[in-house]
C-alpha cells in the first residue's frame, strides 16, 4: 500500500469533514478491483433493539505477565505514583471508562487460585508459583486490593472463581467472605478484620473458567455437574448474585448444546449468563502486516457477529424465555512474541491502529446485539494481549483501543437503534482464496435528543462519502469525532504518547440527511442533536 496515496485521501476526507459540505470522490478500484458505489447508513429511529449496558465495554486483569504486578500494583512503597499501591495514572485513565466491570483473577490463574491466599498481612501471605510461568506469585494483590481498585477507579468487580483445583466450599466461603455483613458470620468478622467493614457486595460470580481447557479440560456434561454442585444452596447475603457459567471455546455450539441438555436433564442450576470466548488471533504481527493481513484480521474479529447469533439460537433452545444472556468474558486479538515493551510481561503486545478498528467493530457488534450481550471483557486491561495501556516502572501510555471505548462511551446507557448500511463489500485474498468484508459497519443508539453514531469504515485507501438518512427524525447538528492515521500499524509509545488520538470537528449537516465523508481505516463517531 502506499502511504502516499493513504495520506492524499486522508487529506480529502479531513477537509471535507471540515467544509460540512460535499465532496466528489472519485470511484476508483477498491483492494481487488471493487467499484465504490453510493454508500448510506439509514438510522430506525424508531426500531430500537435494547439498553446498551456499560457492562458491555468491560475489562480482564489475570495474574499473568505483567498485569497485576506492575500494570496494576505497584506496591504503596513504589517510587511510581499510586494510591495504596495502586499505580495512580492506571485509576485516572480506568475512571475515563465509566462504570465498566472488571473480571479478576483469572483466566487460567483462576482455577489455580486459592482466594485466601490473598488475605491478611501482605507479609504473611503464601508465595506461590504463577499458572503461567515459573515466577513466584507474592499474592500481594488479593481480594481486599482488587477492592480497593475498583472502588478507586469506579468499577464494579467481576470475581472468577476456581473450579479446576478448588472445592464448592471454598468457592460459597469467598462469596460468604466478601458479601456477608459485618457481625453475620465469622468470615464477614475476618473480613473486617482485614480492613473492610462494609461487604463487598459482589453480584457477579463467574465459576470456573475455560473449563473444556485450562479449567479443567471437562466434558460439558462433567462440567455441569461440577456447576451444579458448585451454586447449589449458595446465598447471595442480600446481593441478587449473578452467576455465569464458562461457555466454549469461540463459536462452538456442540459444547453449548451439550452442557444445557445436561442443565435440563435434571433440575436447573440457576445461570445468569453463559460465557464463550473468542479470540480473533493475528494475521502476520502486530505491528508488520500486508493490506490483505489487515482486511483478514478485521474478518476474523467480524466473526464475533455469527458466535452471538449462533450461541444465542442454542440457548434459546433450552431457555425459551432467554433468561440467560451472553457474556463475552474474553475477547481481542492476540498476536505473536515480539513487540512487548518488557520480556517479563508475558504476552504484552503493541496496539496499533488495527487493533482499534479490531475493538470498534466488535463493540459495534455488541451494540447491535445489546438484547442478547449482558457483559463483554476484551484481555487484557494493561500489559498483555488486546490491552487499552501499556505501563513499565514509571512509564505508561494509552493504545488506541482506549481510544475507542473512550469514544464509544456515549452508547453507555442508551437505547441501540437499528441501523441499514448500504456499502460495497471490499474483498481480498487470505489463504489463497478471495473473501469479502463489510467496507462500512457500525451501531447507533439514543439517549433523550441525543444520537450517536459509530461507524468503522475499513478500506485502506479510500475515503467514503456516506449518506445519513435518518427515519421518523431530524438533525440539528452534528459533531464527528475520528481515530484514523495515514500508517494502518501507527500506534503510541511511551515517547509518542499522542500518535492515534481522536480528533473532533463541528460538522455542517441538519435535516432528515446529512452527508459526511469516512476517512480511509477510520474509527468515526457522529453525535448528532435530534430536532
Ligand atoms: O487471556 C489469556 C488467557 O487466554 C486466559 O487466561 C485464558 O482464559 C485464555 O485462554
Amino acid at each position: 500500500m502506499s502511504q502516499l496515496s493513504r495520506r492524499g485521501a486522508l487529506k480529502k476526507a479531513a477537509a471535507f469533514v471540515a467544509a460540512g459540505a460535499v465532496a466528489s470522490i472519485r470511484s476508483d478500484s477498491g483492494p481487488a478491483g471493487e467499484q465504490s458505489a453510493s454508500m448510506s447508513v439509514t438510522v430506525q429511529l424508531k426500531d430500537t433493539i435494547s439498553t446498551v449496558k456499560p457492562a458491555i465495554y468491560s475489562h480482564f486483569a489475570e495474574h499473568i505477565g505483567g498485569v497485576i504486578y506492575d500494570g496494576i500494583w505497584v506496591g504503596p512503597e513504589s517510587k511510581v505514583p499510586n494510591i495504596d499501591g495502586i499505580r495512580r495514572t492506571l485509576i485516572e485513565y480506568v475512571r475515563r471508562l465509566g462504570r465498566v466491570v472488571v473480571r479478576w483473577p483469572g483466566g487460567c490463574f483462576a482455577d489455580k487460585y486459592h482466594w485466601r491466599d490473598g488475605i491478611g498481612p501482605r507479609d504473611q501471605r503464601p508465595r506461590r508459583f504463577g499458572r503461567w510461568k515459573e515466577v513466584t506469585e507474592p499474592n500481594h494483590f488479593g481480594t481486599h486490593e482488587f477492592m480497593r481498585f475498583c472502588r478507586l477507579c469506579n468499577v464494579e468487580p467481576y470475581f472468577a472463581a476456581n473450579v479446576g483445583t478448588g472445592s464448592a466450599e471454598e468457592f460459597q466461603s469467598w462469596v460468604e467472605y466478601c458479601n456477608a455483613p459485618a457481625g453475620a458470620t465469622t468470615l464477614a468478622g475476618e473480613r473486617v478484620k482485614n480492613g473492610d467493614e462494609k461487604p463487598f457486595a459482589i453480584r457477579y460470580w463467574g465459576v470456573g473458567n475455560e473449563s473444556w481447557g485450562c479449567g479443567g479440560k471437562f466434558t460439558p456434561e462433567d462440567y455441569c455437574r461440577e456447576y451444579r454442585k458448585f451454586t447449589e444452596w449458595l446465598p447471595g447475603y442480600g446481593v441478587p448474585l449473578y452467576l455465569i457459567a464458562a461457555g466454549p471455546d469461540g463459536n462452538n455450539t456442540e459444547w453449548t448444546r451439550r452442557f444445557f441438555k445436561k442443565w435440563t436433564d435434571f433440575a436447573r442450576a440457576p445461570i445468569s449468563g453463559w460465557a464463550p470466548h473468542y479470540y480473533c488471533g493475528t494475521t502476520g504481527h502486530a505491528l508488520k502486516f500486508t493490506d490483505d493481513q489487515w482486511y483478514e484480521q478485521l474478518d476474523k474479529a467480524n466473526r464475533m457477529e455469527k458466535l452471538i447469533v449462533d450461541q444465542w439460537t442454542a440457548l434459546g433452545e433450552f431457555d425459551r424465555e432467554h433468561k440467560i444472556k451472553l457474556i463475552i468474558d474474553e475477547w481481542g486479538c492476540w498476536h505473536p512474541p515480539g513487540t512487548e515493551i518488557n520480556r517479563e510481561h508475558l504476552f504484552e503486545q503493541m496496539g496499533c491502529l488495527r487493533d482499534a478498528l479490531v475493538a470498534a467493530l466488535t463493540l459495534d457488534t455488541f451494540n447491535r446485539h445489546a438484547d442478547k450481550v449482558d457483559m463483554a471483557n476484551v484481555a487484557q486491561l494493561v500489559n498483555n494481549l488486546h490491552s487499552l495501556f501499556l505501563a513499565d516502572g514509571d512509564r505508561f501510555v494509552a493504545t488506541p483501543s482506549f481510544h475507542v471505548f473512550e469514544m464509544y462511551k456515549p452508547h453507555h446507557g442508551a437505547k441501540a437503534v437499528k441501523l441499514d448500511v448500504q456499502a460495497p463489500a471490499v474483498t481480498f485474498r487470505a489463504g489463497g482464496k478471495e473473501h469479502k468484508l463489510f467496507r462500512v459497519a457500525g451501531s447507533g443508539s439514543v439517549r433523550d435528543k441525543a444520537l450517536t453514531l459509530t461507524l468503522v469504515h475499513t478500506h485502506v485507501r479510500e475515503p467514503a462519502e456516506i449518506r445519513i438518512h435518518l427515519r421518523d427524525g431530524k438533525v440539528d447538528s452534528v459533531r464527528q469525532t475520528v481515530l484514523t492515521h495515514e500508517k494502518l500499524n501507527a500506534h503510541n509509545t511511551f515517547d509518542e504518547p499522542n500518535v492515534v488520538v481522536p480528533k473532533t470537528t463541528e460538522g455542517k449537516g441538519s435535516g432528515e440527511e446529512i452527508r459526511c465523508v469516512l476517512p480511509p481505516a477510520s474509527v468515526v463517531r457522529l453525535d448528532m442533536r435530534l430536532g
